[in-house]
C-alpha cells in the first residue's frame, strides 16, 4: 500500500549554518518550521571561538525570531583554533548551552582560515573534552599530506580523496588516543567513511546531508549550485551513503549542513561552497528514503538517533509530511537585496511538510521556555561573561592611560 502521510517525532538538525545579521533572519524561519533543535555551526567571519562570542551569537539567534511562542532551540558549538586551551573547554562546558566543538582543518572549507594547522597539538584540548563530556564534531578532510603520495600533487591531496586520507591519517588517531571522547564525523561522503563509522568503537557517529544522498559529482561538474565541501562523490559512494542512512543504524543521523551563500557569490568564477537545503530539508530526506523503499526508517534518522547520541531528550511534538507534489522555488530572499538558490530549485518533490502541523508548533504557548536552563546561560556562565567583560574594560582603561601618557611625553619632549 502506498503511504500518503507520515507523522514523526519532531526532527533535529545536527549540522546547520545560519550566518548572522540579515542572512540569519532570512534563513532561520525555514529551520524553525521543521526542526525542534539545530546544532549551529560556528564558522562565522570572524569565527565563534570562546564563551563570550558564543553567548553573543546565541543571543543574536534568540533575538532574531525566537519568542515565547516558538518551540525551537539553537544548540551551540565553538570553533577550535590553534590557540584553544583546556581552560576554554572548561568555560564553554560550564556555560551549559554549548554542546560541541567544531574542528575545521585549516582552509578546508568556508571560513576555515582560522582552523587548526596541526591537529595532534590539540591533544590536551581533546583530553579535556573527553573529561568534561563535550562532543567533537569534525570536518574530516586532509588537504596536505606527505604520507599519501599516490593521491597528492606536490603534497596537496586531491578533492575526491581528502576524506579518506583524513580518516586514515587523523581520525583513527583521535578515536584511538581518546577512547572516551564522543566524535561526530560530519557530512560523510564516501564508502570509507561509512565503513569506518560502522566498525569504530562506541561513541563514534556521523551525520549525512540530504544533498550527498541525492546528488553526485556529475551534478557538481555541471553547476556551481552543487558545489559544497566535501565535494559530491560518484554514484557508488552515494549508494553506500543511502544504504547507511536508511539502514536504521543509530550511528548515522541527520545533519543538513545547509550552508546559505548569496546567488551572486555562488555564480562566480570559483563560487562559494555550500548547498542551501534548510527550506526543504525534511522533504529532501524523505525523497532519498523513498528511493530506497525505507520511509519507515526516516523517523529514527531524523528524530531519534541524533538526540540519543547527544544525550538529549527526544522532542515531544510531532511533524507531519504528506504526499503532495510541489515545485521547489528557484530563489528565496536572503536579505539586503540578495537571493539564495535552494538545492534542486525548480524540481518537483512528492513530499511536503504539512504547514498545519508547523503553524501549530510555532504558535503553541510554551511558557516554560524562559525557565529552560538549556536556552539561557546559567548563573555560572553569566558570572564568567561579567568577569571577562570587566577584565576587558580594565585592560582597555590601562591601555588608554598608557597612550595618553605616552602622547603627553612625546609632546613635551618635542
Ligand atoms: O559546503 C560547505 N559549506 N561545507 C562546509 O563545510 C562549510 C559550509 C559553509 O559554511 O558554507
Ligand atoms: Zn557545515
Amino acid at each position: 500500500m502506498v503511504l500518503n502521510q507520515l507523522t514523526i517525532t519532531r526532527p533535529d538538525d545536527f549540522h546547520l549554518h545560519l550566518r548572522n545579521g540579515a542572512s540569519l533572519k532570512a534563513v532561520l524561519p525555514f529551520t524553525m518550521k521543521q526542526f525542534g533543535r539545530a546544532l549551529i555551526m560556528p564558522n562565522l567571519s570572524p569565527p565563534v571561538t570562546n564563551i563570550i562570542e558564543v553567548w553573543a551569537y546565541h543571543r543574536e539567534i534568540m533575538d532574531a525570531f525566537i519568542s515565547e511562542e516558538v518551540i525551537f532551540q539553537p544548540l551551540m558549538t565553538i570553533y577550535l583554533t590553534d590557540s584553544t586551551t583546556p581552560k576554554d573547554i572548561e568555560e564553554v562546558k560550564r556555560s551549559g548551552f554549548v554542546l560541541a566543538t567544531k574542528l575545521y582543518p585549516v582552509n578546508a572549507t568556508t571560513n576555515s582560515a582560522h582552523g587548526v594547522t596541526d591537529i595532534k597539538k590539540l591533544a590536551p584540548v581533546f583530553e579535556k573534552m573527553a573529561e568534561v563530556g563535550l562532543i567533537l564534531c569534525i570536518h574530516g578532510e586532509t588537504l596536505v599530506s606527505e604520507e599519501f603520495g599516490d593521491v597528492t600533487r606536490n603534497g596537496q591531496v586531491g578533492q575526491l580523496r581528502r576524506e579518506s586520507v583524513f580518516i586514515k591519517e587523523t581520525l583513527s588517531w583521535i578515536v584511538e588516543t581518546f577512547p572516551t571522547l564522543k566524535v561526530v564525523l560530519e557530512h560523510i561522503t564516501t564508502g570509507e567513511a561509512v565503513d569506518f563509522v560502522i566498525n569504530a568503537r562506541e561513541g563514534v557517529s556521523a551525520t549525512i546531508t540530504a544533498h550527498h544522498l541525492l546528488a553526485t559529482l556529475d551534478d557538481a561538474l555541471g553547476s556551481h549550485h552543487y558545489k559544497c565541501m566535501p565535494v559530491l562523490k560518484e554514484e557508488n559512494h552515494r549508494q553506500v551513503l543511502l544504504a547507511a542512512a536508511t539502514s536504521g543504524n543509530p550511528r548515522f543521523f541527520a545533519g543538513t549542513d545547509s550552508a546559505p551563500h548569496a546567488k551572486s557569490k555562488k555564480e562566480t568564477a570559483c563560487g562559494c561552497a555550500g548547498c542551501f537545503t534548510a527550506l526543504h530539508a525534511i522533504e529532501l530526506y524523505a525523497t532519498a528514503f523513498e528511493e530506497m523503499g525505507a520511509i519507515d526508517n526516516l523517523e529514527g534518522f531524523l528524530s531519534h538517533f541524533g538526540a540519543d547520541f547527544y544525550g538529549l531528550e527526544r522532542n515531544q511534538k510531532t511533524l507531519t509530511i504528506k504526499r503532495e507534489e510541489w515545485i521547489i522555488p528557484t530563489e528565496v530572499p536572503f536579505g539586503e537585496g540578495e537571493v539564495l538558490v535552494p538545492f534542486w530549485g525548480g524540481k518537483t518533490l512528492s513530499w511536503k511538510v504539512d504547514w498545519k502541523s508547523c503553524l501549530f508548533l510555532m504558535f503553541t504557548k510554551h511558557s516554560k521556555m524562559k525557565n529552560n536552563q538549556n536556552l539561557y546561560p546559567h548563573k555560572g556562565c553569566r558570572f564568567l561573561i561579567l568577569k571577562n567583560s570587566i577584565k576587558y574594560y580594565f585592560y582597555q582603561y590601562i591601555y588608554r592611560i598608557i597612550i595618553v601618557k605616552l602622547s603627553i611625553h612625546i609632546f613635551w619632549s618635542m
